[in-house]
């Protein structure tokens, strides 16, 4: 369920918050609930890496420390628990998060299978713990404002929906196995399908090809680096996903909604506003990573969070909406595997 409206003498003006994984992402996030969020406080983080956790715990001032993450979900003072271990890990610090009642923010993609999913979801309707996932192109502002222009009928109806997600260059072989990210379809596509979702509806069946066609050393992994995914949506509108792990000039996050009367592209491939113009040549930088081109969206979606279990808000995406994206990236991991159309 994910939190019913609370009552409004229960509303908080401040919540506690503890972070759990201080990787690439828990870092940052710590730092952001730290000097960026409004209505929050840090006040611990853990990592199973003791010296991590502890150099955090330093430069954030005043916030304890732990490695075991269930100390952290014990302690009194913690009131709300950011999940951002390696996903396969997502289940058991939720489920024991949920049980203690505490509201949870968990990192995309939900989980890796839908057996971690569904009991995550059990945990958090039979606690009745406020749960929100974290899919930030939704806060993205380019993302933001597309919805906004398609719920005022600016493109007329949409019909068509392509979205293209391009790493740089790939992630680490270690990272890439699918027993560790989930795969392309999973770790990455998840985002793409979410967005088919949030603007177009419920996915009827999916029909992927890929390969590995730019990493050689990729071939004993068991996952393409890349892939296309054409959707077609319950209402027989249709969609098209494309993942590569090779973009090479930049990460470029690109999606296009084409209606009955106009397009909108989301996206940019250009860090900073400059141009240079010679003889020959227009010229401009590109985006380095995911951290630049969403910073803002991860801070407007942790404050969303933050301001939802405060105010008594209902999540802004739920376990559901977790479970219908995996649902969707399961399938066309199949189908890339079999080779035929599978339906949801
Ligand atoms: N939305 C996005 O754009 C985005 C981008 C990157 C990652 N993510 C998600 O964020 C999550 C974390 O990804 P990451 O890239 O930061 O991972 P990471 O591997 O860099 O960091 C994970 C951290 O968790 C710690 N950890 C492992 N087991 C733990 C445990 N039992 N208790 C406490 N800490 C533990 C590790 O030591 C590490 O510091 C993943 O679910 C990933 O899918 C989302």
């Amino acid at each position: 369920m994910g939190g019913a409206p609370a009552d409004p003498l229960q509303m908080k003006s401040r919540i506690n918050i503890g972070v759990v994984g201080l990787g690439r992402m828990g870092l940052e996030y710590a730092r952001f609930f730290n000097s960026r969020i409004a209505g929050a406080r840090l006040v611990a983080v853990s990592d199973i890496r003791k010296e991590i956790a502890d150099a955090a715990a330093s430069e954030l001032g005043g916030v304890k420390s732990y490695t075991d993450y269930r100390e952290l979900v014990a302690d009194p003072n913690v009131e709300a628990v950011v999940v951002m271990t390696p996903t396969k890990l997502h289940k058991e610090v939720v489920v024991t998060a949920a049980a203690a009642r505490k509201a949870v923010f968990c990192e995309k993609p939900i989980s890796l299978g839908l057996e971690d999913a569904t009991a995550m979801k059990s945990a958090v309707d039979s606690s009745g713990a406020f749960f929100q996932l974290g899919f930030m192109r939704r806060f993205d502002p380019g993302y933001a404002m597309a919805k906004r222009k398609v719920s005022e009928g600016a493109i007329g109806t949409p019909c068509v929906f392509k979205s293209s997600s391009r790493d740089k260059v790939r992630p680490s072989l270690d990272y890439l196995r699918p027993e560790n990210s989930g795969g392309l379809f999973i770790d990455m596509g998840i985002h793409d399908f979410d967005l088919a979702r949030w603007f177009f509806g419920e996915v009827k069946s999916v029909f992927s090809v890929g390969g590995v066609l730019a990493y050689p050393e990729m071939r004993d992994i068991g996952d393409p680096d890349n892939s296309l995914t054409n959707l077609t949506f319950s209402d027989g509108r249709i969609g098209m996903v494309s993942l590569s792990r090779n973009g090479v000039f930049g990460y470029s996050i690109q999606t296009e909604i084409v209606g009955t009367e106009g397009t909108l592209m989301v996206g940019r491939e250009r860090e900073t506003p400059l141009l240079v113009m010679t003889k020959d040549t227009i010229a401009h930088d590109t985006v380095p990573g995911f951290y630049e081109r969403f910073e803002a969206s991860y801070v407007i979606q942790l404050q969303n969070f933050v301001d939802n279990v405060n105010r008594g808000r209902r999540p802004a995406i739920t376990c559901d909406d977790g479970i219908a994206a995996q649902k969707i990236a399961l399938a066309a991991t199949r189908s890339w595997k079999e080779g035929r159309v599978v339906e949801l």
